[in-house]
């Protein structure tokens, strides 16, 4: 088989990347080691930046989008019994959209298979070869066979523990890591959300968010133990727990119900350079982790994506490639940045086991400040809408 661009990884990176290559006439191969049953399952966030929106425009696939989404214009931020809003339309004159990553993932199949796009599922053993060369290629398990396919490019959109990141050499490579003392609790369930906006809250029993994928479909975080498991929390208990982190007027009206989903996510902060490799490109998780607490997984994933297609495009249409040149110092320049607001958004919402009383008082400090203080909002909110690419 021969490619122009092989894409490692079938979620919604490598998926949005094959879309866009093929609205500018270049193929690709998606390789993906699930099934697709098993990449739809997965519940990941579902806060979209303008950016990520406008990427999905520019592959065609927004529409269902725009029908079933929901545009936010702020977001709540509570301090045990108190509440502040973050005006995001009048501090940037933007907004997110509120829309599952599932459901991103889902409409990117639907155009892929309509454009009859090639991705192929559950492809074991993949390893790509001779990526500092003009001929790389991938090679990989399938049905049993063992598949060859060449390429120009190959591009890493196979998460964190996928095997394109291994290609860069050790000596070449450098990985910053931090990982946070505690983990989150998730319940989805099929209840009315508890207001129209988000809440993130930090209180004495540590973190809460209260977020949504639509009218009848709510989704609640606590902050746990890195040691809990999610069979520890009978739904009763979660819930009980989540009211009392709120503000007692949101507690009061919570509706809750049986959960259909339940899972525990550590906490980490990670960032890999370079993000490129002689022919080997790598976008989303396989470069980079940022604790959810912003929602900024999937929309950096889209940033490096619109860097990388932009570069491709050059390349393929200008036979320019300062952008391939450029990738990975022009998408860490934003993921830095990215990287740098889920850390300070984690560090003021969450309460820290060995937290003093004098680093409490500066979160307690921090919050009071953003309460009371605009340009500290704007900045907030700057960075929540999503910086630009
Ligand atoms: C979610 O809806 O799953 C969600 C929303 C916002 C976050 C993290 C997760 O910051």
């Amino acid at each position: 088989m021969r490619t122009q661009v092989a894409i490692i990884g079938g979620g919604p990176s490598g998926l949005l990347l094959s879309q866009l290559l093929h609205s500018a006439g270049i193929e690709s191969v998606v390789l993906e080691r699930r099934s697709r049953d098993y990449v739809l399952s997965r519940i990941r966030a579902g806060v979209l930046e303008t950016g990520l929106v406008d990427l999905m425009h520019e592959a065609g696939v927004g529409d269902r989008m725009e029908r079933e989404g929901f545009v936010h214009d702020g977001t709540l931020l509570a301090n045990g019994n108190e509440q502040f809003r973050i005006d995001f339309k009048a501090l940037t004159g933007r907004h997110v959209m509120v829309y599952g990553q599932t459901e991103v993932t889902r409409d990117l199949y639907e155009a892929r298979d309509a454009a009859g796009g090639t991705v192929i599922h559950e492809c074991r053993g993949v390893k790509p070869h001779d990526l500092d060369t003009a001929a790389p290629f991938v090679t990989f398990l399938h049905d049993g066979k063992v598949n060859r396919l060449d390429c120009d490019f190959v591009a890493g959109c196979d998460g964190y523990h996928g095997p394109s990141r291994q290609e860069i050499p050790t000596a070449e490579r450098t990985e910053y890591e931090k990982t946070y003392p505690f983990g989150w609790l998730g319940v989805l369930s099929e209840t009315p959300p508890v207001a129209d906006e988000l809440i993130y809250a930090n209180s004495e029993r540590g973190f809460a968010l209260c977020s949504m994928r639509n009218d009848s479909l709510s989704r609640y975080y606590i902050q746990c133990d890195l040691s809990d498991s999610p069979d520890d929390w009978t739904d009763d208990m979660f819930w009980d727990e989540l009211k009392r982190r709120i503000p007692e007027e949101a507690a009061d009206r919570l509706v809750t119900g049986p959960s259909i989903e339940k899972s525990i996510a550590p906490l980490r902060s990670f960032v890999c350079e370079p993000m490129r490799w002689g022919r080997l490109f790598l976008c989303g998780d396989a470069a980079h982790i940022v604790p959810p607490t912003g929602a900024k997984g999937l929309n950096t994933a889209a940033s490096d994506v619109h860097y990388l297609f932009n570069a491709l495009r050059h390349f393929y249409h200008d036979r320019d490639d300062e952008g391939l040149e450029k990738y990975s110092e022009t998408a860490l320049a934003r993921i830095w940045k990215t990287e740098r607001f889920s850390w300070w958004f984690s560090s003021l919402m969450h309460r820290y086991p060995d937290q003093s009383g004098f680093d409490l008082r500066m979160q307690q400090a921090e919050l009071a400040f953003l309460r009371d203080n605009e340009a500290a909002q704007k900045a907030m909110a700057e960075s929540y809408v999503g910086l630009p690419y």
